[in-house]
């Protein structure tokens, strides 16, 4: 079974997916991470996102994902990717039609007859239009940048609610107008408005969902 996730930047979607895989027993895959996996390659060598260049690293990187963990070259980069700078390169990278199919084609790949949880931006337009599945997880910019202050400051990040907000709108626009596979609702997915539940209602509907209609 697929259980696929989408919607806008900061808006719980893979603190819920995660939780979820966990109460179903089911393998979580992070298409977000991969993105950003593939990002860090380009911040860490210091090499220019320009369309050239990333066809060229394309043909030359490995990334992949199991247990929750991302994976650079046979290397766990999970720890490197979650912060400001890595999210508006993956943004920026994740235009790149080259990129969306070989990243695509892997999620397919490590999805092959396993029960998962998926989650990102395409997953229930493109990568699992036939989910059994298709939730689209939102929240208001405001409320979503506020979640992802508070994530990054217990980090020991040194950011404001609003250079968030910015990044967040600028995020969400590059996500809605790309050419390739932009961010927008399944016509069959179930909207669920995030901004005034916390992250257990709202995985606790999604089980009720998917339990009750199994
Ligand atoms: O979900 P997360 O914030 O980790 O994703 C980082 C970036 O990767 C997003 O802003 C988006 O541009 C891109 N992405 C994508 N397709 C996905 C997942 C992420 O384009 N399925």
């Amino acid at each position: 079974m697929i259980i696929a996730i989408d919607g806008p930047s900061g808006a719980g979607k893979s603190t819920v997916a995660k939780l979820l895989s966990k109460k179903l027993d089911f393998e979580y895959i992070d298409t977000g991470a991969m993105y950003r996996a593939f990002a860090y390659k380009f911040y860490r060598n210091n090499i220019d996102i320009g369309e050239e260049n990333v066809n060229k690293v394309l043909l030359e990187t490995d990334i992949d994902y199991n247990k929750s963990n991302v994976y650079l070259d046979g290397e766990n980069v999970e720890d490197c990717i979650r912060n400001e700078q890595i999210s508006i390169l993956a943004s920026e990278i994740s235009k790149i039609q080259a990129v969306r199919e070989k990243l695509v084609n892997i999620q397919r790949k490590i999805a092959n007859s396993k029960n998962i949880v998926i989650d990102g931006r395409d997953v229930t337009t493109v990568v699992f239009p036939n989910a059994e599945f298709k939730f689209y997880i939102t929240a208001s910019a405001r409320t979503r940048a506020e979640r992802r202050y508070n994530e990054l400051i217990s980090k020991g990040e040194n950011v404001s609610v609003e250079e968030i907000l910015e990044d967040i709108n600028k995020r969400d626009h590059n996500d809605m107008t790309r050419k390739n596979s932009p961010l927008k609702i399944a016509d069959d997915a179930i909207v669920m408005d995030t901004s005034d539940l916390s992250i257990e209602e709202v995985t606790e509907e999604l089980v009720n969902t998917i339990r009750g209609e199994k």
